[in-house]
């Protein structure tokens, strides 16, 4: 099968929910993709900061394929010592205490949202419900998601949303203690806001939400969907932030390219949710969770992670050398570029066509190279965006 005929069935076919570049991936190695007619790509998007050990990474490959010939699903009525190993891993690594299962970050937010929820209505009973989420956030696409997202241009079409969500303003913490109230059960933050344009919050203002948070007896929620499994330099996030949250949800790199997520809680939430109150048919598949196995045990490591910070570092300064780049931001493998003549999806379709895979967020490209990528395919990678803008 030819492009255009895939673009064309594409179109007969399916429904259109995604601006697609016109490329055709069929195979990748490493941060390298090829597409249908043999062409090659340097990665610098990990499938949206999925593929964080790159495409078909040997040692992933081989965890998967042994658990997959062994049981590919069960159903959680049973125990799953996969399932049980990789939630183990998470909260020895985290500091955290348990860990609920899902497939995507919409879902394991939707599990953040309601252990606050039930937190507060176990203890304080009803009408404690509202989140306070930050203007400019990105949540996920089910309803309650979309609702706690703090960007109009997601609040349209599919009313009524959840309307116990408020927004505050991203570093201001009078912004975010005004709104507080009698009915406030947490506060729901992404570190580095991803989809919004790549902006890491302030240090002293996460802190201050922390302090605000235990004052009021907030659930203070931290989403790593995108920040989490080494992205940003640490394991997780907050863990640089030097903050501990109540609750983190993970996703995207957790399952290396399998659909995992999961939502951890502290001691405080270990038995607010009881059976029946929360399920998944998929959730923590084996499969998924021996990807998962596999990648923590690679990223969880102070030699990798110290050179995701390097590599971030070496890519960022590269950028900032190029005379049509007015600002490169971000933390860790999680930068987002500026360009002067705001032409961001201009450039990001040209990358493509001169084979280098980009993303754009807002106004501005966005790269998630994967994490393990050698240095000479940054340099060839640069080499192409250069070429492009
Ligand atoms: C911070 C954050 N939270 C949640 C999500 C939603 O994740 P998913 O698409 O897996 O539902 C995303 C996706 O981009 C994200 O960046």
């Amino acid at each position: 099968m030819d492009i255009e005929q895939i673009v064309q069935d594409e179109n007969k076919y399916m429904m259109h929910t995604f601006g697609r570049y016109k490329v055709a991936i069929e195979s990748g190695k490493g941060s390298r993709a090829y597409d249908i007619d043999g062409s090659e790509y340097i990665d610098f998007t990990a499938g949206i900061g999925v593929n964080a050990l790159g495409y078909c990474d040997e040692g992933w490959v081989n965890a998967v394929t042994a658990q997959l010939k062994k049981v590919q699903h069960i159903s959680n009525l049973y125990y799953s010592p996969t399932q049980v190993e990789c939630a183990k891993k998470l909260c020895q690594s985290t500091g955290l205490d348990k860990v609920f299962f899902a497939n995507s970050g919409a879902e394991v937010n939707e599990c953040a949202i309601k252990l606050a929820r039930k937190y507060s209505f176990d203890k304080y009973g009803q009408g404690r419900n509202e989140i306070i989420s930050l203007k400019n956030s990105f949540h996920g696409r089910t309803m309650t998601t979309l609702s706690a997202t703090g960007q109009e241009v997601f609040h349209q079409f599919f009313y009524p949303f959840d309307e116990c969500f408020v927004f505050a303003e991203a570093n201001d913490i009078d912004s975010v203690s005004s709104l507080v109230s009698d009915k406030t059960c947490a506060v729901m933050i992404e570190l580095v806001q991803g989809e919004g344009g790549v902006m890491p919050l302030d240090n002293d203002f996460v802190k201050s939400i922390q302090k605000l948070c235990s004052d009021n007896d907030l659930i203070f929620i931290i989403d790593e969907v995108q920040t989490g499994m080494g992205r940003t330099g640490s394991l997780f996030c907050f863990q640089s932030y030097g903050v501990k949250p109540d609750v983190i949800t993970s996703s995207k790199a957790l399952g290396g390219g399998l659909p995992l997520g999961a939502c951890l809680c502290n001691e405080k939430l270990s038995e607010v949710l009881t059976p029946g109150t929360n399920g998944s048919t998929f959730g923590g598949n084996p499969v998924a969770c021996a990807g998962a196995i596999e990648m923590i045990n690679r990223i969880d490591n102070e030699e990798f992670l110290s050179e995701i910070k390097k590599k971030g570092e070496y890519i960022a300064q590269k950028l900032k050398a190029l005379d049509e780049v007015e600002q490169v931001r971000g933390m860790g493998m999680m930068i987002g570029i500026v360009l002067k003549k705001d032409n961001a999806k201009e450039v990001a379709s040209r990358c493509a066509q001169n084979g280098l895979l980009v993303l754009t967020a807002k106004n501005l490209i966005r790269l998630l190279p994967p994490l393990n990528i050698p240095y000479e395919d940054i340099d060839k990678g640069i080499e192409i965006f250069k070429k492009s803008i």
